[in-house]
Formats: structure tokens, C-alpha cells, sequence
């Protein structure tokens, strides 16, 4: 990690190395903090870095912040400012990934409302995994609900059930896990939300399944339906389903749109990157580099 790129906490601009809290605040001791991984990416030809679909993330921030009653005193133009801010100051002409993040400060418990402080960090990014296909177990944890813990919540603490299936698909040779909810239906995977495709049917697990209102996953409902002209269908969906799928893929701002071609060691379509996938991949690369114009509204020059 290169220490020396800046970021920004509390209204100012340091090195990372510099940026210390409070190991008593309710944010170390119990995860009280909500965030948003936010990308950019960089387009070579018109020398710009875009930030893709940045007001909704911040409408998400401020649904997790509203969600979890957090005193807040920065307004969304001053989280915009902030982002912008710290990426200039960079200088970044790479892909990059932002971490924006407001966090429960002080020497409360998890109860208390305030004090909040906010920090942002850019940092280079590139595709999350070499390969071109994901090797996924059904995981034996369930997903947080509704009832408990909302998954619709985008705060630290969640990451900890996503943290137990990941490492246990790893320790058992799989590359990631996808989570079944309390309702045995598939839910998400770690970090992503998750598509299937059977007989040209673009399928998804409604928003109402213990997932992340993920703003990929809006990306991709609407390309396929815009671009591709696909029946697009929200709804429960089996774990024997995801067996005898065409295609399977992964989706996130961290994972892109990542094919999957094997869950519990049954081949999905012929283990190669589905047509369909490779598509959706392909539109998605040209709408987050600004190199279509047709979405240009979910872009922004950071420069
Ligand atoms: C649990 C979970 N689901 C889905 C996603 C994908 O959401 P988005 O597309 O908004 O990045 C993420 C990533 O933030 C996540 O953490």
C-alpha cells in the first residue's frame, strides 16, 4: 500500500500514514460506520477520470445514515466536495476506488447518536480478480435479514457475515460464496449482488431478499433492458436454479460484472464466459469509461 497517498478525515488532507481515530470510539469497538465504495474510472483519450453514479451513491449514504439515527453535520454537497477534493489532490489518473465513510466517533457506546466524523480515501484500483470465472460454493451461513440486521444498511458490521462465507468458501477451494437468506432463497454474495440467466431471462433476487440495494445491479437491469432489449425478472430465486442456469454472473463496484461458471462443482453453461455476460461486460466497461453517451448522465468529470 502506498502510504504516502493522501486522503481527507474530518475536513482535512493528510497522508494516510497520518490519519489516526480513536480506538474507543463505537466505530472500532462495534462497526458503527456507513460508507460507500465508490469508483472512478479513467479515460485515456479525453485525459478524465469519471465517477460513476455518484448521487446515488450518495442517496445511499444518507438512507444508511438516516437508517441507523447518526448525527450527521456534512451535507451531500460537502461529501461531494470532499470526494472531489481528495482525488485532486492526488492527482489520480488511474482507475481508482473511494472509500467514503462516516463513522461514529467519540467515546460513546453503540447507542450513541454522535458525535460522527467522515473520512475519504481514493486509492488505484484495478479488476478485482485475474481470472475470468468465478468458482462459487452455496454457503452454509445464512444472510442477514430484514428482521435482524438489514443488509439494506451499507454499515461495517454487516461485512462480518460476509466475511464468514468468503473465508469459508476459501478455506474450501472456492473462489467466493453466494448466501441463501432466511427464506432459503438466494440471496447475494459477498460484496455483489448476483444475476442468473435461463432461456434468455435475465433473473435477480428482488431487492426485498436480504440484499444491497446495489447500484450495479440497477446498472445492469437497465442496460439489459435498454440495450438488449431482455426480460428482466426480480424474484425469488432456488438453489437448484443457479445449478442448471445458462449463465451465472456477479455484480458489484468492486467486482464489476464477474462471471461465475461453477457453484457446488456444477458446471454452469460450458464453464466459458456466457455470451450474455460477455455482452453485459462489454456495455458496462463503455457506459463507466464515458466512452457512451447514451448513459453519460450516471457520469461525472472529476476533472
Ligand atoms: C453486500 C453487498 N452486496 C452488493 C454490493 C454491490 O453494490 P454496488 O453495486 O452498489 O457496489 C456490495 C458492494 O458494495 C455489497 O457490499
Amino acid at each position: 500500500m502506498d502510504n504516502n497517498r493522501k486522503m481527507w478525515l474530518n475536513g482535512e488532507i493528510m497522508a494516510v500514514k497520518d490519519a489516526k481515530i480513536n480506538v474507543l470510539s463505537p466505530t472500532s469497538q462495534f462497526g458503527a460506520n456507513v460508507f460507500e465504495g465508490i469508483r472512478c474510472y479513467w479515460n485515456q483519450d479525453e485525459k478524465q477520470l469519471y465517477a460513476f453514479r455518484l448521487d446515488d451513491h450518495f442517496d445511499r449514504l444518507a438512507n444508511s445514515i438516516k437508517l441507523l439515527k447518526l448525527e450527521c453535520d456534512y451535507t451531500i454537497e460537502d461529501m461531494k466536495k470532499g470526494f472531489f477534493d481528495i482525488i485532486k489532490a492526488n492527482d489520480y489518473k488511474e482507475d481508482i476506488a473511494v472509500r467514503q465513510t462516516v463513522f461514529l466517533d467519540g467515546f460513546g457506546s453503540w447507542s450513541s447518536t454522535g458525535p460522527t466524523g467522515m473520512f475519504i480515501a481514493p486509492i488505484a484500483r484495478k479488476r478485482s480478480y485475474d481470472k475470468k470465472s468465478l468458482k462459487c460454493c452455496i454457503s452454509s451461513w445464512e444472510r442477514i435479514s430484514d428482521r435482524s440486521l438489514s443488509p439494506r444498511i451499507k454499515v461495517g458490521a454487516n461485512y462480518l457475515n460476509s466475511r464468514l462465507a468468503h473465508m469459508e468458501a476459501l478455506e474450501n477451494g472456492y473462489d467466493t460464496a453466494i448466501i441463501m437468506n432466511n427464506a432459503g432463497k438466494v440471496a447475494e454474495a459477498p460484496g455483489s449482488c448476483l444475476f442468473l440467466i435461463r432461456d434468455n431471462e435475465l433473473i435477480t433476487p428482488s431487492i426485498t431478499s436480504s440484499i444491497l440495494e446495489s447500484i450495479t445491479r440497477d446498472t445492469v437491469i437497465k442496460l439489459a433492458k435498454e440495450e438488449l432489449n431482455m426480460i428482466v425478472t426480480e424474484r425469488d430465486v432456488d438453489r437448484t436454479e443457479l445449478y442448471i442456469a445458462d449463465e451465472i454472473f456477479l455484480c458489484g463496484s468492486a467486482m464489476e460484472i464477474m462471471s461465475v461458471s461453477n457453484v457446488d462443482n456444477y458446471e454452469i453453461g460450458n464453464e466459458e464466459v456466457g455470451q450474455i455476460t460477455k455482452e453485459l461486460q462489454r456495455l458496462y466497461f463503455e457506459v463507466i469509461r464515458g466512452d457512451n453517451l447514451n448513459y453519460s448522465k450516471w457520469i461525472t468529470p472529476v476533472y
